[in-house]
């Protein structure tokens, strides 16, 4: 027995999971993982127990199975737990709306449930920039208005406020949304980095493949947009950044009670275009891109004021653009069929 907080992470093979896991398990937390790998791969777990030389009990586990859950709670003394597990990809829940319901809204209140059943009482949770829509003024803190535009975003939001009226509810309940804008990049190893099953839905995973020659050219969703050369701004962040706030997020959950949110950015917003420019960049060889047409539910734009977790905790990103490309197309080379390979 040891006196280290256990904190377990659900989704925890993903590719915000992975990364956290290592970072928590570096930081002296153990960590316990369920993931139902539906989105990522054990071999992704593997090479974080080899980067950390510790070992990371994991259930394959699906968020919304409430009994096996509990078999999970059951088992281990649980500190805290980081809730990743979800469906992310906004041009999907167009198209499957209530299967992102059914993930993201039912298996975060399941995990309440369990969690209240266990006397568990802290969480982070995996927020997202989207919830705030297109902006009516940016950079985007906090107390900007929600407006989300598609079925992911919604329930991500209506995750926030279920889990604000349990805190209301439960005195006891300490929870951290983390609204991240857009995590990028990979472990500067090359061991741990963004593998998602079938055709990559994100622009950076995307580009990746382009440039190792999976994919033949990288399609710009929309170059009519109100921004400086018409294509989608973002907020890229470094996963490593990331998964260093919510390590931070952890040991911060006992400080307060109640519901806290927080964006993590850089407050940099970065083109669709100077992102495949930096990408290519990094890579060495120009990446074969096309104009094409807008991806329905995107908005022009999303940067983030960062300035709150700042002032909470002192924390701030340290990874620029270059190290975010360069991070990405290492873990390309390395791995070029993914963890599978
Ligand atoms: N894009 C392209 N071509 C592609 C893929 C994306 O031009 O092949 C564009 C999109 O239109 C968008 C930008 O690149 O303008 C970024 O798109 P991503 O799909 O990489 O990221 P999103 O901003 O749509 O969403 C991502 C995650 C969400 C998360 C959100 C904000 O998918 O889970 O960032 O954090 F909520």
């Amino acid at each position: 027995m040891n006196n280290r907080p256990t904190v377990l992470v659900t989704g925890g093979a993903g590719f915000i999971g992975s990364h956290t896991c290592l970072e928590l398990l570096e930081h002296d937390h153990d960590v316990v993982v369920i993931d139902n790998h539906s989105n990522s791969s054990p071999g992704a777990l593997d090479r974080v127990r080899k980067l950390a030389g510790r070992p990371l009990p994991a259930y394959e586990v699906d968020i919304r199975d409430r009994d096996a859950l509990g078999e999970v709670f059951a088992a281990h003394r649980i500190d805290a737990v980081i809730h990743f597990a979800a469906k992310k990809a906004v041009g999907e829940s167009m198209q499957i709306p209530l299967s992102y319901y059914d993930t993201n809204v039912g298996g975060t209140a399941t995990l309440l449930r369990v969690m209240q059943a266990h006397d568990v009482q802290q969480l982070v949770f995996s927020s997202s920039c989207s919830i705030y829509g297109e902006a009516e003024q940016l950079p985007l803190d906090e107390q900007s208005p929600a407006n989300p535009t598609n079925p992911y975003a919604r329930s991500k939001w209506i995750c926030e406020q279920m889990m604000a009226d349990a805190c209301t509810r439960y005195p006891d309940l300490g929870i951290i949304a983390l609204r991240y804008f857009n995590p990028v990049g990979a472990h500067p190893s090359g061991e741990l980095g963004e593998d998602p099953s079938g055709v990559p839905n994100n622009l950076m995973p995307y580009m990746a493949q382009v440039a190792v020659g999976r994919l033949d050219e990288v399609a710009v969703f929309g170059a009519d947009y109100p921004t400086p050369d018409g294509t989608c701004i973002r907020d890229y962040i470094h996963v490593v950044d990331v998964a260093d706030g919510h390590r931070l997020a952890v040991e911060h959950l006992g400080d307060e009670t109640g519901m806290r949110v927080l964006n993590l950015g850089t407050g940099v917003g970065v083109s669709v275009l100077e992102l495949v420019t930096a990408f290519s960049a990094a890579s060495g060889t120009p990446l074969p891109h096309r104009i094409a047409g807008r991806r329905p539910g995107d908005v022009a734009e999303l940067v983030a004021d960062p300035s709150r977790v700042e002032q909470a905790w002192g924390w701030r990103t340290t990874r620029d653009l270059t190290a975010m490309c360069a991070d990405a197309w290492r873990f390309q080379q390395l791995n070029p069929a993914g963890y599978g390979g």
